[in-house]
C-alpha cells in the first residue's frame, strides 16, 4: 500500500465531526478522550489552531469535579453501545461516567509550543482544565495519597480487555440491570473484539457506578474493581511534567509547586513498582492487595516518565526484545506464547501504533535511540503495508479492527514528521 502523510491528514479530515475527531466511523462515532489527545499532537505538527479546537471540544465534556470523561457524546448515533442513555450522567452535555489515560496535558504542551504569539490566551483555559483534571486524579483516584492512581473500570486504561484485568475482573458479577446489546461485533469480526462475558462485567460496573450517582467517594467505596495502574500513572506523570512546565511558562508559580509535589510523589511510588524478577513494572490490585503480574505492555510504559538507572533500562529493553523476537510487527500488548495470548484479539496481543509511540518516546528519554528507532521503523512499516488500521496482528502484520483510524494516522504523522532520525 502506498501510504503518504497526505493520506494520514485525509483520515483526520474524514473523521472530523465539527472541531473534534471520531476515532473511526460507526464503530466509535463520538469523541474519545485519549484518542483526541493523540490527534491534537498530530495537529500540532501542521495546524495548531485545529489542535486547540480538538482539546477545547473535549473539555466541553469536563465535569464540575474535574473529571474529563472517556467519551463525549456531542451528537446522537445509534451505532455504538453503551450509548449516552446507559451512562445516566448529569453533565450539561451527555458523556460517559468514567475517564481515560490523561494524555491531554502532553498534547496541550505540544500544541502550545506550535502556536504563535497568542498561544498563552488560547492555552490558559485548557491549562486550567488540565490542572483541575490532575487534581481530580489525585483526590478521586488516590484518596490515600500513595502516588499511584487507580482505575475503577478496565475501559479507563484504554486497554479494554487486557489480560492485566483477568483476575480483578473475574470478581465482578456478570449480572446487569442494563441489557447488553453489543453493536461493535456488527462492525468488525467478533474474534477481534472483547468477549461477551467481558462485556457483561463491563456493564455491571457501569450499573454499579450509575447507582452511586457517579459520586467519586461512593464509587471508591463500592468498587468491585480497583487497580492502581502503572500505565495510566506513568502517563499521568509525563502529563504532570508537561503541566508543570506550562504552569511556569504561564507564570503560575504556586500551581507549579503543587504539580511538582504530585509528580515527586508519583515518581517515588512508580519506582517501587519495579520487579527485577519480571524485568517489568507492575500494577497493584487494590481489592486483593496483590501485584498484577500478567505480562502486558503496561509494564514498560514507565520509560516514558522516569529517568531510570542503566541496569533497569537494559533489563526492560532486553525483555522487550525477547517479546518481539520473530514478530513481524512489534510491540505486542501481551507477551507472545503465554496462555491467553491472542494475536488478533484487541488488547490481548496485537501491536498498537499509539502504544509504540509512547514506548519510542520513553526509549529516547532513557538513552536508547537504537531500540527506539527499531520500534519506530517497525510501526511505520506496518502502517505503510496495511494502512491506518486500528491495530496490527504482530505475527502476520495484518491490519485489524476498525479501518481509517484517527490515532493510527496521528501516530504515522508523529513518527515520520517529528522524530529525529538516527
Ligand atoms: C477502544 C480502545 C480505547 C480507545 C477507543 C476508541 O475502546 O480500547 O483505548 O480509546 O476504543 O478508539
Amino acid at each position: 500500500m502506498n501510504v503518504h502523510i497526505d493520506d494520514a491528514k485525509r483520515i483526520l479530515v474524514a473523521n472530523d465531526r465539527g472541531g473534534y475527531t471520531v476515532p473511526t466511523d460507526r464503530l466509535y462515532p463520538f469523541q474519545w478522550n485519549w484518542d483526541s489527545a493523540f490527534v491534537a499532537m498530530a495537529f500540532a505538527l501542521y495546524d495548531a489552531d485545529r489542535g486547540y479546537r480538538e482539546l477545547e471540544r473535549l473539555v466541553e465534556g469536563q465535569w464540575a469535579d474535574g473529571m474529563i470523561p472517556h467519551i463525549v457524546f456531542h451528537q446522537p448515533s445509534d451505532t455504538y453501545f453503551p450509548g449516552a442513555a446507559v451512562w445516566r450522567t448529569k453533565h450539561t452535555i451527555p458523556t460517559s461516567g468514567i475517564t481515560q489515560p490523561p494524555v491531554f496535558a502532553i498534547a496541550l504542551r505540544k500544541v502550545h509550543e506550535a502556536a504563535g504569539p497568542d498561544a498563552d490566551t488560547r492555552t490558559l483555559p485548557l491549562y486550567e482544565a488540565a490542572l483541575k483534571w490532575h487534581r481530580w486524579w489525585y483526590s478521586a483516584r488516590d484518596p490515600e495519597s500513595t502516588g499511584l492512581v487507580a482505575l475503577l473500570h478496565p475501559w479507563e486504561s484504554g486497554s479494554d480487555n487486557s489480560p492485566a484485568w483477568d483476575i480483578a475482573l473475574a470478581r465482578v458479577p456478570m449480572t446487569t440491570d442494563t441489557p447488553v446489546l453489543r453493536k461493535d461485533t456488527g462492525h468488525v469480526n467478533a474474534a477481534m473484539r472483547p468477549r461477551d462475558e467481558d462485556y457483561s462485567r463491563f456493564i455491571h460496573l457501569v450499573d454499579t457506578y450509575a447507582a452511586c450517582g457517579w459520586e467519586p467517594a461512593k464509587q471508591w467505596e463500592k468498587a468491585p474493581f480497583k487497580v492502581a495502574e502503572i500505565q495510566t500513572t506513568a502517563i499521568l506523570l509525563k502529563a504532570g511534567e508537561d503541566l508543570e512546565h506550562l504552569a511556569r511558562e504561564l507564570g503560575r508559580g504556586q500551581d507549579a509547586a503543587e504539580i511538582a509535589a504530585f509528580n515527586g510523589l508519583t515518581r517515588q511510588a512508580m519506582l517501587a513498582q519495579w520487579r527485577p524478577a519480571l524485568s517489568r513494572f507492575v500494577s497493584r490490585d487494590l481489592v486483593s492487595g496483590e501485584d498484577v503480574e500478567a505480562p502486558t505492555q503496561a509494564g514498560f510504559i514507565p520509560l516514558l516518565s522516569l529517568d531510570l538507572e542503566k541496569s533497569i533500562v537494559d533489563a526492560l529493553v532486553d525483555e522487550m526484545k525477547a517479546w518481539s523476537k520473530g514478530l513481524k510487527v512489534a510491540f505486542p500488548t501481551t507477551k507472545p506464547g503465554i496462555a491467553g495470548w491472542e494475536p488478533k484479539r484487541y488488547w490481548r496481543g496485537p501491536a498498537w501504533a499509539i502504544i509504540n509511540w509512547l514506548l519510542i518516546d520513553g526509549l529516547r528519554r532513557n538513552d536508547r535511540p537504537d531500540a527506539a528507532e527499531e520500534l519506530r521503523r517497525s510501526t511505520v512499516a506496518a502502517i505503510e503495508a496495511e494502512g491506518f488500521a486500528e491495530y496490527f496482528d504482530p505475527v502476520t502484520g495484518e491490519g485489524c479492527g476498525g479501518l481509517g483510524f484517527s490515532w493510527t494516522a496521528a501516530a504515522y504523522m508523529w513518527l515520520t514528521m517529528s522524530t529525529p532520525r538516527l
